[in-house]
């Protein structure tokens, strides 16, 4: 087989499972075009996206401006390094921080990274500003977090696939309830020696937890009584995802340091960025941090026209309201179906829990039917479906998806 032989689907998954790594277990479909809402297989059938890759492809599969940018970058001029300057960088970090109210933008390519970023930023702002003694710095964590899988964010996981066998772990995490502000303010009281409390303004791996009414306010609030950065993961939540730019928006805090990635490139190319105000972002120097990668001028233009989509397109006002619509009708059809225990999300980052074990087959099993009836979802965390479609998407092809659901699990 020459290499760019077309493949058919079952020739792809079996190329995957000899030769490559074993690190994901996908939904048995080999895609192979995708545009806007929707996405081919090989064999050409066509399926509504209803995870968006994570929430990465926000904008839509290969959105035009979005890939007219990166072609015409990728023609001039690809990468530089930060060793010499580009004549993008610059243009796209007025533009971001402007945009989202910062004074600075340190750039990087995976959300991990952003947040190995900000873990780092906070530290070096808790020894050389807060005054905290060296080597003793700690960061607040949430249970059921999801940040990433480096060595240091999987020390601070609770999820044991994730953890076991990859120990040593990184010190300096102390590990509270999500969505408990009692539990935050007993550690805040209780130590000199916090830098930062690291949040998820919706939990999206674990679940999508969203969490009380006010709570991010009030935590924002209490780690600015105590001296405490406070850092929002926005990888899954940024960029329109739950219905405003930013999901912590929706109670208008400003975190001390924003973490963003995945739609800030609108799944076209791995850019990823960590933003804060000169009194933070100033503690780092030339060779504390950086990547060869971080802050390339495609990565640059693709950020400038992916960010353009989101306003041009009112991106955050139409998953605001598809999600109303979303929510209101699958609750009222759990209403009449013992098989969907919950509706929960925001805009269009939405999850249905799966009455039956966490360990049981059945929302896999559902996924499956799914996929049959043209809808890609996929379970997180056992029982619960996670349903995060692009935010190109209209009315009448919403109603069409929730048809396809409601048929779907109808028949189980
Ligand atoms: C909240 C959050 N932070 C960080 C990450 C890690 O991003 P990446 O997979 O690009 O490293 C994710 C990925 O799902 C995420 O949801």
């Amino acid at each position: 087989m020459a290499v760019l032989d077309k493949l058919t689907s079952k020739e792809a998954i079996e190329l995957e499972n000899k030769y490559g790594a074993h690190n994901y277990h996908p939904l048995p479909v080999v895609l192979s075009k995708g545009e806007g809402v929707y996405v081919w297989d090989a064999e050409g059938k066509k399926y509504y996206d209803f995870l968006s890759a994570y929430s990465a492809v926000n904008q839509g599969h290969c959105h035009p401006k979005i890939v007219e940018a990166m072609v015409n970058q990728a023609q001039k001029l690809t990468l530089t390094s930060r060793a010499f300057y580009n004549d993008v960088l610059g243009k796209y970090e007025k533009f971001a921080t402007e945009l989202f109210g910062f004074d600075k933008l340190l750039p990087m390519n995976t959300g991990a990274e952003a947040v190995e970023t900000a873990l780092k930023i906070a530290r070096k702002w808790a020894y050389e500003v807060k005054g905290i003694k060296e080597n003793k710095a700690d960061i607040i964590v949430c249970e059921n977090n999801f940040h990433g899988r480096t060595t240091t964010i999987i020390s601070f996981s609770n999820d044991p696939v994730a953890r076991k066998n990859f120990g040593p772990y990184t010190k300096g995490f102390i590990k509270i309830e999500y969505d408990n502000l009692q539990e935050l303010q007993e550690v805040l009281e209780s130590s000199n020696n916090i830098a930062a409390f690291l949040v998820e303004p919706i939990q999206g791996e674990a679940g999508v937890y969203v969490p009380s009414e006010g709570y991010l306010a009030a935590a924002k609030k209490m780690c600015a009584d105590y001296n405490v950065l406070f850092i929002a993961d926005e990888v899954q939540t940024g960029i329109a995802r739950t219905g405003k730019m930013l999901a912590v928006d929706h109670e208008n805090v400003q975190p001390d340091i924003l973490i963003l990635g995945k739609a800030l490139s609108g799944g076209a190319y791995p850019v990823s960025a960590v933003l804060a105000n000169n009194s933070i972002m100033d503690v780092i120097g030339p060779g504390n941090h950086g990547s060869t990668f971080g802050g390339n001028p495609v990565a640059a233009a693709v950020a400038i026209a992916a960010l353009e989509v989101v306003a041009d397109e009112k991106l955050a006002d139409n998953a605001e309201a598809l999600g109303v619509i979303f929510r209101a009708e699958l609750t009222e059809f759990c209403k009449n179906n013992y098989l969907v225990e919950s509706v929960r999300g925001k805009g269009l980052l939405n999850a249905i829990l799966i009455n039956d074990s966490e360990d049981s087959s059945t929302a896999w099993d559902i996924c499956m039917k799914l996929k049959e009836n043209g809808l890609l979802a996929k379970p997180t965390h056992g029982n619960i479906i996670r349903f995060a479609p692009p935010l190109v998407m209209n009315e009448e092809q919403l109603m069409d998806c929730i048809s396809i659901i409601k048929k779907t699990i109808s028949e189980f």
